[in-house]
């Protein structure tokens, strides 16, 4: 075994995000397109990026993450299908990534001439790692290399004439950076561009490759937030890989912990083990009673155009979307769903609370056909239930578990599911025919 060193934690005192919750969904910035597109086996080409991107504006995406026009023909070509066909609504901003290289600076704003709104979003990497095994410079080299890009981007912007262009800078891998120079480089940058109120700038603090547990994540960005020399002039803007599995909890601790803004891709697609999962964090604001500000009710159609464009699968058991997730197997679950659906029905409230759903399948459309499937491990509760809702048969409560027992011998014997129509004929065959 290599050895590993703890990730350092930030003592902060007077601490107040533990006891907040999230009141107002973020600022969401989609990189599907792009970090989401780099980490495909097969990219996305130009008319699957403009499926998706459509895809996209429709869940209501007010900033999406086209690529990285300097990189690639496709990327390029993409954008200019997007800007010279006019598929961008008045309301979105495109966003385009560039490496803090002349260059390729001018080679992205060559991509985005003639568009409405456009985010430059201008990064380069900043962790000691970087600085000494990649880049071999010092730490004032490296400063330098932002300052001296922002400066272009500044230039490039005032010569276009365009008010429509935004800037955003990453300090990227963030996470293995120290927070006091990290700092020291964001404000270099900012006064690079002149931030100020009136022309607030991006600070994306990426956890490119996620090193620590969520509330350290948060503490930084709460520090940053702190220490930042004018709060107005910035949005705080993160955007988390899932390296350890906690990208969505990073997202939430950092907004607890002061962001504005985060970036994420659906269904978590992204390098390695993916960006930050966009559809799991809004549909955990929307289960706790926060509008999420996008439009997840059609799950459905979503995972279809997703797939169709990436190639890649969605889990079976992936929160919210996967095919199993409003799926009870077990008798003592589909007995409780079934008493919580009844009370729902029941209830003027309105408000959702079944057990074992955290929230209406059919809220992100998915159907109610789909909870209940009667197996080896259901119980009488599921059997009944099936009955009902498919067929309007209401069994007495006495012949449950002897009919139970027949449909769990017929699943045993065969180890397979029984359809409803399954359970209809075996309860013909055993009432209704012979007795
Ligand atoms: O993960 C990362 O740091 C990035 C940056 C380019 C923002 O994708
Ligand atoms: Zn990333």
């Amino acid at each position: 075994y290599h050895k590993y060193t703890a990730y350092p934690a930030v003592g902060i005192a007077n601490r107040s995000w533990p006891d907040q919750t999230i009141t107002k969904a973020p600022i969401w910035s989609s990189v599907d397109l792009r970090d989401g597109n780099q980490a495909l086996p097969v990219p996305m080409n130009v008319d699957e990026k403009v499926a998706m991107f459509q895809l996209l504006v429709s869940v209501g995406f007010k900033e999406i993450e086209v690529g990285f026009p300097s990189a690639s023909a496709t990327e390029f070509a993409f954008v200019r299908r997007l800007i010279e066909n006019g598929l961008i609504p008045d309301d979105v901003t495109i966003q385009v990534l560039t490496q803090a290289r002349e260059h390729l600076i001018r080679k992205t704003f060559e991509a985005i001439k003639g568009a409405r709104h456009a985010i430059v979003h201008l990064y380069n990497s900043t962790s000691r790692q970087q600085r000494e095994q990649v880049f071999r410079m010092n730490k004032e080299e490296i400063k330098e290399i932002a300052v001296t890009g922002t400066a272009l981007v500044r230039r490039l912007k005032e010569e276009s004439g365009s008010a429509g262009i935004r800037f955003e800078y990453s300090p990227e891998s963030f996470t293995g950076t120290e927070l006091e120079y990290a700092l020291e480089v964001c404000h270099a940058v900012m006064d690079a561009w002149g931030a100020s109120a009136q022309d607030k700038i991006i600070l994306n603090l990426p956890s490119t490759v996620e090193m620590s547990r969520p509330n350290i994540y948060a503490d930084r960005i709460e520090w940053f937030c702190r220490n930042i020399k004018e709060r107005d002039a910035v949005l705080i803007s993160v955007h988390a890989h899932n390296d350890r599995g906690t990208a969505v909890a990073t997202a939430e601790f950092a907004v607890m912990a002061g962001a504005d803004r985060v970036e994420g891709a659906l269904f978590g697609n992204g390098e390695r083990c993916g960006n930050m999962d966009i559809v799991v964090m809004a549909l955990n604001l929307f289960s706790q009673g926060v509008d999420p500000e996008l439009d997840f009710s059609d799950l459905p159609r979503i995972r279809e155009v997703y797939r169709k464009c990436t190639r890649m699968d969605i889990h079976a058991r992936q929160p919210y979307a996967g095919e199993l997730v409003y799926t009870a197997f077990s008798g003592s679950h589909q007995d409780a769903i079934s008493k919580g659906m009844k009370a729902h029905k029941m209830s003027s409230d309105g408000i959702w609370d079944v057990p074992y759903l955290p929230i209406d399948p059919g809220d992100v459309g998915c159907s109610y056909e789909a909870i209940v499937r009667i197996n080896s491990q259901s119980g009488k509760g599921g059997v009944a239930y099936v009955l009902e809702k498919d067929y309007g048969i209401q069994i007495p409560k006495w012949m449950q578990p002897d009919f139970a027992e027949a449909v769990q011998a017929v699943a045993d014997r065969t180890g397979e599911e029984l359809s409803p129509e399954e359970i209809h004929s075996l309860f013909h065959k055993e009432y209704v025919t012979l007795k």
